[in-house]
């Protein structure tokens, strides 16, 4: 039997020391280097020994590496493809992140039942009926998945060698554990050594992984930083549980923009595209109430209207609250100010409530404009009229700023059926003969002028 050996590992940089210490060297942070049992990885090799011969790299010119393999899959999920900026590319490892009950497990799940290729879905957290029965839910006409339950990495890659997949994908690193280290599942040193197998094994055989991770209280993914580092793509899937909708944002993605949002709906059938969120963003109703307005905002490429409500009634208790849910509570009180200050409004003994629905969080300045006409709506108790919407920033002057891509934003709200839109005086449109009127403000003042006469 081999000696037990441990060693010591920072849990935020993933850094390896040889004795404890408070600090870690590496990124400074206290208290946060752990034990853990390890054994040396003598071989560490998701092949078995004789199939492991590796041909040495060699140096090659940028314009002789053959880039014709790495021609992207198609996810046959729009808003998935949209997300990876057009298809998983071969060979690469992408990390979903998200809240326990999210949907991760169902997202790539319904996505291997989609695909025409071969895929392997290896869950070390349900058992192969319990997937069945989440399968049938979502799609009864499942083809070409195979399901596995395991852990061990090891037996994993033999799987794999007799199956080959076109993809693989693994429900989730943290239930992974590798002969090659002693400690248990979810260690950071078990993270890091499935982790480096999978890369492994990716490369060198060009086979996608898409890896599902949990995360911790504070909203990152559970294991060393490291992790993140390793991959290429980070996904997060996000959303509030009570609401249906859920964002997969990317945060990291060496092969694309990290701007792009795929939005889904949670139905009783798995999750459902939303390719165009603006509709359902808006609540249909055909009175007129005080204290909304519509954002044109852009998530990424994709102009997004969203609708920002607000409620503004006098402070009950001796300081007045205010909350904020999917936008900046601080960037909420400096707009506060404004308004105080340059429009003259007393809100410092008011309560203030403010809401992007749909449970989306944005974080576009463009939506400053609407934050502060749905706030003078609240306040001034006054409906503002249902097609007008808003695109622009509020400076600490209460200046109007513009926004980029504002035309984008104009095409939106018109096709949207939008008759007026309020912008930046200062922003340079170069449409000409929109069907909706472009209403150009300079100074917070402007708008009140509009409204209040
Ligand atoms: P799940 O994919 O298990 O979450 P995660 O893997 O991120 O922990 O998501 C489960 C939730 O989704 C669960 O609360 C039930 C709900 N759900 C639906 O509403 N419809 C469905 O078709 C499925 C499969 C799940
Ligand atoms: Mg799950």
């Amino acid at each position: 039997m081999a000696k037990v050996k441990t060693t010591f590992f920072c849990q935020n940089c993933g850094s390896q020391h040889a004795k404890w210490q408070g600090q870690c060297n590496a990124c400074k942070a206290w208290n946060t280097i752990v034990e853990e049992v390890i054994q040396t990885p003598e071989k560490s090799d998701w092949k078995s020994p004789t199939s492991a011969i590796k041909k040495a790299a060699v140096p090659l010119r940028v314009q002789d590496i053959d880039t014709s393999k790495e021609a992207r899959l198609d996810t046959f999920d729009g808003e998935f493809n949209r997300v990876l900026g057009g298809g998983i590319v071969p060979g690469s490892l992408t990390l979903l992140g998200g809240e326990p009950g999210i949907g991760k497990s169902t997202l790539l799940l319904q996505i291997s039942l989609k695909l025409p290729y071969k895929t392997l879905y290896v869950s070390g957290e349900e058992s192969q009926k319990q997937i069945k029965m989440r399968a049938e839910r979502i799609n009864p006409k499942h083809n070409n998945c195979y399901i596995l339950t395991e852990t061990k990495t090891q037996n994993i890659f033999k799987q794999i060698e007799a199956l080959e997949p076109d993809i693989v994908i693994i429900d989730s690193i943290q239930t992974l554990h590798s002969d090659y280290i002693e400690s248990s599942s979810g260690s950071i040193s078990q993270i890091k050594e499935c982790t480096t197998e999978l890369i492994k094994f990716a490369k060198e055989t060009a086979t996608p992984v898409l890896l599902i991770g949990h995360i911790t209280k504070d909203g990152n993914i559970a294991g060393p930083k490291i992790l993140e580092h390793m991959v290429d793509t980070v996904l997060q899937f996000e959303g509030d549980r009570n609401h249906v909708f859920r964002i997969l944002r990317a945060h990291k993605n060496r092969f694309g923009s990290t701007n792009e949002l795929g939005i889904y709906e949670m139905q009783g059938s798995g999750l459902r595209e939303v390719s165009n969120p603006s509709e359902i963003l808006i609540s249909k109703k055909d009175e007129e109430l005080s204290g909304n307005a519509i954002a044109a905002t852009l998530e990424g490429m994709r102009p997004l209207m969203i609708e920002v409500q607000a409620l503004v009634s006098t402070a009950v208790y001796g300081t007045p609250q205010r909350s904020a849910t999917g936008f900046n509570a601080k960037r909420l009180n400096m707009l506060l100010a404004v308004l105080e200050k340059r429009a003259g409004f007393r809100l410092g003994a008011k309560d203030v409530f403010l809401n992007i629905t749909g449970g989306i969080t944005v974080d576009d300045p463009a939506i400053d404009l609407a934050v502060v006409a749905s706030i003078l709506s609240s306040n001034e108790d006054i409906s503002l009229p249902k097609d007008f919407c808003f695109a622009a920033e509020v400076g600490l002057l209460g200046e109007i700023r513009p926004v980029q891509r504002i035309e984008q934003r104009i095409l939106e709200a018109e096709k949207l059926g939008f008759s007026t839109i309020f912008v930046s005086k200062y922003n340079k449109i170069a449409l000409k003969n929109t069907g909706i009127k472009i209403q150009l403000i300079s100074k917070i003042e402007d708008l009140v002028t509009v409204f209040l006469g």
